[in-house]
């Protein structure tokens, strides 16, 4: 039996609790971990989001085409919008927004940015021509993955994640 005089002291036990619990709550949970608690309701969804898709470089080019012929006449090359987008027309409809980080398009899952161009906004007296029959949802998808390829990481993985939640409640 060890005779050190320190060993079972008070603030050894402490110590050793202490590092017990910093272990316990540096852990993130995930579902690979192996744990007898089940995970809490907010641990599932926040684990379910997969990885953010990279860019895929051969839509994004073949959108950037289809965006200068179709969209860049209102949108602007740059995707910088009309620089008043914010305030509404005289006749009090809305002007071009843009499609880089600075607008909004960001905000919305993808299938709906699809639907959009396809059918239109819905926005009261929108001048935006609808597409449906002039491009097909392949290649506006293409156009939204050229728009995703402008945007920062953060915009992207915003995107991602209201895409992703968009679907899952499609499924149920
Ligand atoms: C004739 C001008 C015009 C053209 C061409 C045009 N837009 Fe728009 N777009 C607008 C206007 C004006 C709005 C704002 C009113 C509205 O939402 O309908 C808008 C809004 C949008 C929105 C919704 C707002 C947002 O940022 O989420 C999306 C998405 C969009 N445009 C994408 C496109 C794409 C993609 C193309 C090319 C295929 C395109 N637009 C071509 C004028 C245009």
């Amino acid at each position: 039996m060890s005779t050190a005089p320190n060993d079972r002291s008070p603030m050894t036990v402490l110590a050793v609790a202490m590092a017990l619990v910093a272990a316990a709550c540096t852990g993130s949970p995930s579902p690979t971990a192996s744990s007898t608690v089940a995970p809490s309701p907010i641990e599932q969804v926040l684990d379910a989001i997969p990885p953010v898709p990279s860019v895929d470089a051969e839509a994004a080019a073949e959108g950037e085409r289809l965006y200068a012929q179709f969209c860049a006449s209102c949108h602007k090359p740059d995707l910088s919008g009309d620089p008043d987008w914010k305030t509404p027309d005289d006749d009090g409809t809305f002007r071009p927004p843009p499609h880089d980080a600075s607008g909004h398009t960001w905000h919305h899952p993808v299938p709906q940015l699809v639907d959009i161009v396809l059918n239109g906004s819905g926005a009261p007296g929108s001048t935006m021509p609808r597409f449906d029959g002039t491009l097909d949802e392949a290649q506006v998808e293409a156009i939204i993955e050229f728009l995703r390829s402008r945007w920062g990481d953060e915009e992207r993985a915003f995107n991602w994640r209201v895409t992703f939640e968009a679907g899952r409640r499609d499924e149920g």
